[in-house]
């Protein structure tokens, strides 16, 4: 029988994987500095974007010696840049278990034709990091946004390796711990885990990585936008703040807000607390309930920013219909928008938990997952 609706709603209804909830604290007002109207290349805007890097490195803790790039196109600008400027020096092995990391295999394979082995896992799984050669270059995603799967840690990946690490971490980075030293390039854009705007890429880069920038030339042409070196050097100056075209300022501004939120409540360490507790409020509940689960099979593999959820219930007649009418009837309530699970993933629900997210929300949206739920098995009926 359909249960009576919660008395209490999410303040905030945004659980999307991104653009993902904006900080808490937001409102318009806080990007009245914004180097609006003036050039990038201004003293006011490179100092922006110089604050951008600079705080991101202390924030995320990536060491000194290595390189913090704004770039154009979001995170696929970012490790298109990486993928296209580096690989094919060595053999390369493409990991993936979900839809962004399957689309990073195919550029590899299918555009730039480069001998790669391919180790895939299906939705829920993980490739077993330990199997891989990281003589070969490696292009992972540390997170994998539509199946909720992440790497536990670094442990398995060598500091000896010969081949690079290519890391795509962008649901992970600021609710993650990032292992620096296991990883030669690592990307994220700003509008997941800080909220920020969607406009630009981070590509970070360690010393072998910019060693290899300034000792291999790729044997197919590389469009400006991807142009890291010059005459065989690196433009440094990408890494301080002289991006490669214009960036939004705008955008920048929201992102120096957010790292500014991100100070203030305790940094890296309070990021992924908020992240961790908010993911575990959906675990439990689904500890409790038979008739929902984690799409993630292993617990030490669960994603502690996009929650991904599967329906387990057999009563349910048609699983993609159900999940999408679950998701549209929370969406219409205005308690939970954008939850559905990612259009090439199995049926199911994702629900952000990133850092932005507030966990009385999480909290106040079980309940009314429950609702739903006994809605669309009635309704079914
Ligand atoms: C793992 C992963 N890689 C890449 C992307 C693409 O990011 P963007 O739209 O910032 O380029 C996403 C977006 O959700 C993602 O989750």
């Amino acid at each position: 029988m359909a249960i009576a609706q919660p008395a209490t709603r999410p303040a905030n209804p945004r659980f999307s994987s991104g653009p993902c909830a904006k900080i808490p604290t937001f409102k318009l007002e806080l990007l009245s500095d914004a180097a609006l109207g003036r050039s990038h290349r201004a003293a006011v805007g490179k100092d922006k974007l110089k604050a951008a890097i600079e705080e991101t490195r202390d924030i995320l803790g990536i060491p000194a010696d290595y390189k913090i790039g704004i770039v154009p196109a979001s995170d696929t600008g970012a490790v298109e840049m990486a993928m296209w400027s580096l690989l094919g020096a060595r053999k390369a092995t493409m990991v993936a278990w979900e839809s962004f990391g399957a689309g990073w295999v195919s550029d590899v394979v299918k555009q730039l034709k480069i001998d790669a082995e391919v180790k895939e896992a299906g939705y829920g799984e993980i490739v077993d990091m330990a199997s891989i050669d990281y003589n070969t270059d490696v292009v992972f995603t540390w997170n994998g946004t539509t199946s909720g799967v992440r790497v536990a840690n670094g442990d398995v990946i060598p500091a000896d390796r010969e081949g690079l690490t290519i890391c795509d971490a962008t649901s992970a980075a600021f609710a993650q711990d990032l292992p620096w030293g296991k990883l030669d390039v690592t990307t994220f854009s700003w509008q997941k885990v800080m909220g920020g705007e969607a406009a630009h890429g981070m590509l970070i880069l360690s010393p072998r990585a910019v060693e290899r920038l300034e000792s291999y030339t790729p044997a197919w042409p590389l469009p400006k936008i991807f142009r890291m070196t010059k005459g065989g050097k690196l433009i440094d100056g990408i890494f301080t703040g002289a991006t490669i075209n214009t960036p939004s300022m705008l955008a920048v501004e929201d992102y120096l807000v957010a790292l500014n939120w991100a100070r203030e409540i305790g940094g890296l360490p309070a990021l992924m607390a908020r992240a961790d507790a908010n993911a575990k409020v959906i675990w439990d509940f689904c500890g409790q309930k038979d008739w929902v689960a984690n799409l993630a099979v292993n617990d030490e593999n669960r994603s502690n920013t996009s929650v991904c959820l599967k329906f387990t219930d057999d009563r349910i007649q048609d699983g993609a219909a159900f999940a999408k009418a679950v998701a549209k009837r929370l969406e219409k309530e205005g308690v939970a928008l954008d939850i559905g699970a990612y259009r090439d993933a199995p049926a199911g629900l994702r629900i952000w938990c990133g850092a932005t997210v507030e966990t009385a929300d999480v909290e106040a949206l079980m309940p009314w997952l429950e609702w739903a739920f006994e809605a669309e098995i009635e309704a079914q009926a």
